[in-house]
């Protein structure tokens, strides 16, 4: 299901307004790995209907390369979901990768999207099971349920942290969502990271973060970057042109980490199959059969970023 774009990097995650079709015409310019286009809370409640038409006109009709190519539905909580999905999925065509729900509450509202796509893939002739889901983690309920969430269709690609409705949820006294609070001692949001991390990874999925605001502040969106970076999530959410650059740098390996990770696989390759032994020392350190598995997931995660081993490592 949806095999297109499932294994597709998604280090940076554009936002684009569907209602704006400056932004529109510019977001396939913009180097980022997975591009969504926005029905929900960047579009004022008065342009969504008209917003539909806009965002199928851009999808068939711009150049997008081979990027993930999303649209963002608006909420079962609202009365845009079901004509979002009619309207949207059933004229995009088969350029259209994935749909992302906001606010999921529970898993039943995850099913009923998959039940929906299906039989709108139906009537209009693309394979049943094509269109991918992703679903953001934003609300206390959905935390709670996120494990089951992450369960609920073979259709979810990715499962997303929304730092700013989560903070509203959790009646947080914040003024902005998704950045530092100097006067806590920690990282506030560091078991909401581990949670959402542990339930996507236990079901195959990718684990996003969500948008940081500060939109002028690169080298703010670098640093707080790399807690979630740190734990294991794929990427985050660009909401401008430099914000995906920084992240296509910040969740990328470096090559240095790439080319440890292949000479740590060759290592123990060596070691198991030629001299029989499962755990060798490798430079200052003990490898076993788990430094086999952290450094496929390097390796993974480079090439997926597109990064070759060095030259000087191949021999
Ligand atoms: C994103 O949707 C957020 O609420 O942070
Ligand atoms: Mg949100």
């Amino acid at each position: 299901m949806s095999a297109r774009s499932r294994d597709l990097p998604r280090r940076s995650c554009l936002s684009t307004p569907g209602s704006n079709e400056r932004f529109l015409a510019k977001a396939p310019t913009v180097t980022a790995d997975m591009t969504f286009l926005d029905l929900e809370d960047s579009v004022a409640p008065l342009e969504k209907e008209a917003a539909r038409a806009k965002v199928v006109d851009a999808i068939r009709n711009l150049p997008w390369d081979d990027r993930v190519l999303c649209v963002r539905i608006n909420a079962w909580d609202t009365q845009w979901t079901y004509g979002d999905v009619i309207e949207v999925v059933g004229h995009a065509g088969e350029r259209l990768d994935e749909v992302m729900l906001p606010k999921v509450q529970s898993a039943a509202e995850v099913v009923a999207l998959d039940l929906l796509l299906s039989q709108v893939e139906e009537v209009h002739g693309l394979p049943v099971g094509h269109i991918g889901i992703e679903a953001q983690i934003e609300t206390t309920r959905g935390l709670i349920n996120v494990e089951e969430i992450c369960a609920a269709s073979p259709r979810l690609e990715t499962i997303i942290f929304g730092p700013a409705d989560f903070a509203a949820s959790m009646e947080m006294p914040v003024l902005t969502g998704g950045v530092q609070i100097p006067e806590y001692p920690g990282d506030h949001f560091n078991y909401v990271f581990s949670k959402i991390l542990m339930a996507g990874r236990a079901n195959g999925l990718q684990v996003i973060d969500g948008p940081y605001l500060y939109v002028r502040d690169n080298e703010g969106l670098r640093d707080f970057a790399q807690r979630t970076r740190v734990l294991g999530y794929d990427g985050k959410w660009a909401l401008t042109p430099d914000q995906a650059a920084v992240l296509n740098e910040v969740y990328s390996p470096t090559q240095e980490q790439f080319d440890r990770a292949w000479k740590i696989l060759d290592a123990y390759r060596k070691a198991t199959e030629e001299d029989r032994a499962g755990a060798v020392m490798f430079g200052d350190e003990m490898i076993d059969e788990a430094s086999r598995k952290m450094a496929t997931k390097f390796v993974v995660r480079g090439e997926r970023a597109g990064l070759t081993r060095s030259p000087a490592q191949a021999d």
